[in-house]
């Protein structure tokens, strides 16, 4: 199991990729009646659909909750999603053989573990439950002013939109959005042409996925409570993250203040800072203005391209070539998850 103790939220994530089930039991939540049908179309965006970038290994990932009345929850709830596609057949001929980069050799390191089948508990599984957690926390959030949307910026080297040439609202982002499927903006060909031919040829991509969050202000503090801090932490609780920027981020060491500052200037009577190159925080604390941010994505690791590894067992080298079901460029079913830790890192901060 995976704690987040936050200041008002307890959220427990526990089971693994190829158990019966994975869940979430969370405490200090909100009275809040959700809407049901959107949260099953949140969870659709993350589902595994067998689209060009998506796992095969398609489950339901339908929440059973208790604790939840008509869709209302009362401070407590639990719930369960069943791993009801299971082949760990697909794993016996790598028992011993961690796969290159993904958790399986550092997880034998911790815990002597040999039989890698699905990622365990390092499975992106686990961020089926995430996602019923952010899916209501942001619909509670918009409850309260509070936007969050995210789309795919990049994958490999062709890229799409990014809020670095043209800031664009929630609103835009949703209406841009394909079908709640396929997120991606605008030049998706280009995008869905690194997927196939990464896939074609048996490997993976990376890509980046940005985030706007639009209506906070005020929120956060210095040091080791600033809101920078706490979104990025809970992003990096989702496998595959790899880098997390705010506003210009890295491009801001490449500048000089006068290029890089965000001017302040009254507008019908309002305070307003123009430009937004320093991702809507400054001091960790939210300035108004939309908070963005860019997440780096690695390609995923299980590929089935022939790769080095050893045998743990046999203590000798090895090559391992990996058939299982696996995402051609995990950043695409990735979305909600980054908005689920962004809705996790902003309602703990203001309810
Ligand atoms: C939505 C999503 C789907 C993923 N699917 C796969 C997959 O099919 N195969 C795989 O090897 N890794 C997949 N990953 C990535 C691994 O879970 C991750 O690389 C691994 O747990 C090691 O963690 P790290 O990359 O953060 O170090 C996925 C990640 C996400 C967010």
């Amino acid at each position: 199991m995976s704690v987040f103790n936050g200041k008002k939220l307890t959220i427990d994530i526990y089971g693994e990729s190829h158990a019966d089930k994975v869940g979430v039991s969370v405490k200090g939540f909100p009275h809040f009646r959700f809407d049901e049908k959107e949260l099953k179309a949140f969870m659709a965006r993350r589902k595994a659909s067998g689209e060009v970038f998506s796992t095969s290994r398609i489950e339901a990932d339908e929440p059973i909750f208790s604790g939840v009345k008509n869709g209302e929850t009362d401070g407590e709830f639990t719930a369960e999603i069943l791993n009801a596609n299971r082949i760990s057949k697909d794993y016996s001929a790598l028992y011993g053989k961690p796969r290159p980069s993904h958790a399986d050799y550092a997880w034998h390191l911790k815990d002597g573990a040999l039989d890698f089948s699905g990622g365990g508990r390092f499975s992106a599984r686990l961020t089926a439950p995430l996602c019923v957690v952010g899916g209501i926390l942001k619909q509670y959030l918009k409850t309260r002013g509070i936007e969050i949307e995210s789309y795919i910026s990049s994958v490999g080297k062709a890229s799409a939109a990014s809020y670095k040439d043209k800031p664009l609202s929630a609103e835009e982002i949703r209406k841009l959005r394909d079908d709640g499927v396929f997120p991606s903006l605008d030049k998706k060909e280009r995008l869905v042409e690194e997927i196939k031919n990464a896939k074609s040829v048996g490997d993976s991509v990376g890509g980046t996925v940005e985030c706007v969050i639009t209506g906070v202000k005020g929120v956060g503090d210095n040091l080791f409570s600033g809101l920078e801090g706490k979104i990025a932490s809970l992003i990096y609780s989702v496998p595959a993250v790899k880098g997390v920027e705010f506003g210009d981020g890295f491009d801001l060491a490449k500048m000089r203040g006068s290029a890089a500052n965000d001017p302040l200037r009254i507008e019908n009577g309002q305070v307003k800072i123009i430009t937004n190159r320093a991702g809507g925080i400054n001091g960790g604390i939210a300035n108004g203005n939309p908070i963005t941010l860019r997440v780096a994505f690695r390609p995923t690791p299980s590929i089935s391209l022939p790769q080095l590894t050893v045998d743990l067992i046999k203590k000798e080298n090895t090559e391992i070539i990996i058939n299982g079901r696996h995402d051609a460029c995990v950043a695409v079913r990735a979305l909600p998850a980054v908005e689920s830790a962004v809705a996790i890192a902003i309602a703990d901060e203001i309810l």
